[in-house]
Parts: structure tokens; C-alpha cells; sequence
């Protein structure tokens, strides 16, 4: 399970990757791989997923089932440049609000440009602001959604608590992350491709492999399913379920405010 550890000299520990890091140079550390990355992020989703996490953000926002009415706001946050808020929108005919928020402003930026391309400007705010401090009042969303987002937050359990605070009573989180692979052969392979490929495509597409050596790391320390679920629950939130998508590569985690 994802858990902080006392140092010695007596601050908080989190995981960078494979590497023990003070939480606070965590959050620098990523901060700096995703302005590092973010021109060229989309691109890389798609090298590095082979398309696939499409078909997983497809799934999340096909789970959520967003109300086709004005008066329904969704906050995303992490959501970097835009592909959950975008996919959110668009399913409830353009009607919903969706509040992107993240703490990367370089993310932000690129989502911002997109979402004027599409015209999707009146449905769409876009927050610089940290998951561990929501700058909204309590009770504010019918829905909080992140997809590949928490395990850059370096005090996970806090940002859950937030996600609780800042949604309605009936609102729902959906929470899509990396996971444990449970296919024998699928994990071999997953690994070779995650270890292997991934850095040197990083390198090829964006200039950089360490980037992208810190995100395949932190996909293998991240909780696997159960004990995700049950951090979930420690938030407070109720009916705590999660989906498996392609053996496990991705996990779609689900909990209710009620
Ligand atoms: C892998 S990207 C995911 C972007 C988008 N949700 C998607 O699925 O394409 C992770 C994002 O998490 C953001 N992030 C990292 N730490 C954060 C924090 N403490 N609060 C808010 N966003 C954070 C990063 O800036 C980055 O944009």
C-alpha cells in the first residue's frame, strides 16, 4: 500500500519512482517532469499506450455517465491538457461544466489551446492548483475525476480526503490509474514494453528518457487494486468498487459521497 515513512532526519518520505524522496521534493520533481513533457504529451500517451488509453478514458467518462444538464459540474482534477474534461463535455451534449485542475501550469496551457480549438471554452475552467488544497468550498461537485493523475500526488490519502470534502452527497469519484497486471503472460510483456520501450521512445519523441523512467517506475510502486480500494474507503467514500481494463494495465476505481 502507498504510505509515507518518517526519514531520518525526521521528515515525511514518499516514493519518486523507485527512489525515496522528502514529500516536498516529490511534488517538485514531478512538477518538473510535466513541464518537461507537456508539448509533446499527448503524443507520447499515444506511443506509449499504443492508443490504448483512449479506449480507457472512453470507458471512465462512459461509467460516469454524465447528466446532460447545465447544473452539472465536474471537477478533473490532474486533468493536465484536457482529455477527461473534453470527453465529459462532449458526452453530455455540451451541456456539463467541467473545472480542470492541475498544478502544472505548462499542462494547463497546451489544455487550454485545445479546448479553444474545439470551442469548448464556455463548458471548460481551467485551475492551477494543487489536489492536496482544492480552492473550492465543500459540497461543490456532482462529480471529481482523475485519470492518471494520483499517483504524482505525493500524499495520496490527503487528496482523497479533499475529493470527499469538495463533492455533494450522492456525488461520485472516478479514479483511473495504472495498476497491477494479473495476466501471466500480459505481465512479461508489460514489463519489457514499460522498462525497455518506453524510455527510449520518450527520448526519440520528446528529448528525454528520465521522464519517462520516473512514470514507468511509478506505476510499479503505485497500491494495486485492493489496497487502492480500500484507501478509498478510509476517505470516507461508500460502495468502493474497481474495473480492470486490459489485464489490469489500467484500473478504473469507483466510490460515492453518500
Ligand atoms: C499523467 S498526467 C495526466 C493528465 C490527464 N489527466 C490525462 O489523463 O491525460 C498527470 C498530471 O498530474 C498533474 N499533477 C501532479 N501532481 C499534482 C498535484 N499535486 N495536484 C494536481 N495535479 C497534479 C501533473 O501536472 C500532470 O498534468
Amino acid at each position: 500500500m502507498a504510505e509515507s515513512r518518517t526519514s531520518a532526519q525526521g521528515g515525511m518520505e514518499t516514493s519518486y519512482g523507485f527512489r525515496d524522496v522528502a514529500e516536498g521534493e516529490k511534488q517538485t520533481l514531478v512538477n518538473d517532469v510535466f513541464h518537461k513533457v507537456a508539448k509533446r504529451y499527448d503524443i507520447m500517451n499515444d506511443v506509449m499506450s499504443a492508443g490504448l488509453h483512449r479506449v480507457w478514458k472512453d470507458a471512465m467518462v462512459a461509467a460516469l455517465h454524465p447528466r446532460k444538464e447545465a447544473s452539472y459540474k465536474v471537477l478533473d482534477v490532474a486533468g493536465g491538457t484536457g482529455d477527461i474534461a473534453f470527453r465529459i463535455v462532449e458526452a453530455s451534449d455540451r451541456k456539463a461544466h467541467a473545472t480542470v485542475l492541475d498544478i502544472n501550469g505548462s499542462m494547463l496551457g497546451v489544455g487550454a489551446e485545445r479546448a479553444a480549438k474545439k470551442g469548448l471554452n464556455d463548458n471548460l475552467t481551467f485551475v492551477e492548483a494543487n489536489a492536496e488544497e482544492l480552492p473550492f468550498e465543500s459540497n461543490s461537485f456532482d462529480a471529481y475525476t482523475i485519470a492518471f493523475g494520483i499517483r504524482n500526488v505525493p500524499r495520496i490519502d490527503v487528496a482523497l480526503s479533499e475529493a470527499y470534502r469538495v463533492l455533494k452527497r450522492g456525488g461520485r469519484l472516478l479514479v483511473l490509474e495504472f495498476s497491477e497486471v494479473d495476466m501471466p503472460l500480459l505481465d512479461r510483456i508489460y514489463d519489457q514494453w514499460s522498462f525497455k520501450a518506453i524510455p527510449r521512445f520518450g527520448k526519440m519523441i520528446t528529448g528525454e528518457a528520465e521522464p519517462y523512467q520516473y512514470l514507468v517506475e511509478s506505476i510499479r510502486k503505485f497500491p494495486n487494486q485492493r489496497d487502492f480500494a480500500a484507501m478509498i474507503g478510509k476517505a470516507g467514500f461508500s460502495r468502493v468498487t474497481f474495473t480492470n481494463y486490459t489485464g489490469g494495465i489500467a484500473a478504473l476505481h469507483s466510490g460515492w459521497k453518500i
